[in-house]
């Protein structure tokens, strides 16, 4: 396996008492695709907030590359090639796929999305270009076909694709998906793994969260497992899948 592309060492963020992510520590080599886990609140969100400037951590480290994530805003942190995708859809409604996408290429962090937005309108001398790379990323998440419809239209399926594409858009190195897979049902689940398959080979470095199992299982090569945010397991989806304490956590979350 190559060298790590980000080293996460000792995350720690606290809500008012509420240890969200405690002491977590990983690395995320290139090329891989690497899965973070657990149950519901066990800080997955949360650290992917953290790497992309969203929240403040209070300790730790998380090195992309040569740069520490953790000193730089999130239009920084994704000019450096750092992307992700959301949990909850974030489309425009009112523009077509493609101008969904162009955002994409504009995009520095959630906090300047509306920004990005209005700014597609106007830059024309550029706007072929943006053009070009947004078609090419909604290809790559085989959607060419629906560039001119509009999102608002769009089903739960097409909408969780199109946000890959915008993420693609940006020109990631390495991409955090948020729970891709959720609301799809078994054959977009499969599809979705298959992209992002294909995207790893395309080059793009990928950390994944998602409660799909067979989806995880799936494509990930490595795993890490939190609960309550703290590492609890990692290692290959095999180790991981007969590891007692990753059982006895998820059977905790039945439980409740
Ligand atoms: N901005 C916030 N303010 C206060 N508490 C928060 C905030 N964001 C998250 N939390 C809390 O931190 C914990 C971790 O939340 P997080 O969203 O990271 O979990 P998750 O692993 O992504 O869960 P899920 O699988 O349900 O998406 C939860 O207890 C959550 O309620
Ligand atoms: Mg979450």
């Amino acid at each position: 396996m190559s060298s790590p592309l980000l080293r996460v060492e000792s995350l720690c963020k606290d809500f008012g008492g509420l240890e969200a992510v405690k002491d977590v520590s990983f690395e995320v080599c290139e090329g891989q695709i690497k899965a973070l886990i657990g149950p519901n609140g066990a800080g997955k969100t949360t650290i992917f907030n953290l790497l992309t400037g969203v929240l403040a951590a209070d300790a730790g480290s998380a090195v992309f590359e040569d740069h520490q994530l953790l000193d730089m805003r999130s239009h920084e942190i994704a000019a450096l090639g750092v992307g992700r995708t959301f949990q909850t859809s974030l489309l425009f409604d009112q523009m077509t796929v493609l101008e969904n996408v162009m955002v994409g290429h504009h995009l520095h962090g959630r906090a300047n999305m509306i920004t990005a937005a209005l700014r597609i309108f106007g830059a024309s001398a550029e706007e072929r270009q943006y053009r070009k790379v947004a078609m090419e990323a909604l290809e790559r998440a085989s959607l060419g076909d629906l560039a001119g419809r509009s999102a608002a239209a769009l089903p739960i399926g097409q909408r969780r694709l199109v946000e890959v594409a915008r993420a693609l858009a940006a020109e990631p190195d390495l991409l955090l998906m948020d729970e891709p897979a959720a609301g799809l049902n078994m054959r977009e689940t499969e599809r979705m793994g298959e992209i992002i398959q294909e995207i790893r080979d395309s080059g793009v470095t990928v950390l994944l969260v998602e409660h799909d199992m067979s989806l995880v299982m799936h494509v990930a090569e490595e795993i890490l497992v939190l609960d309550r945010g703290r590492r609890l397991a990692e290692g290959t989806p095999r180790e991981v899948r007969s590891d007692e304490r990753v059982l006895a956590a998820y059977l905790g979350e039945v439980a409740d």
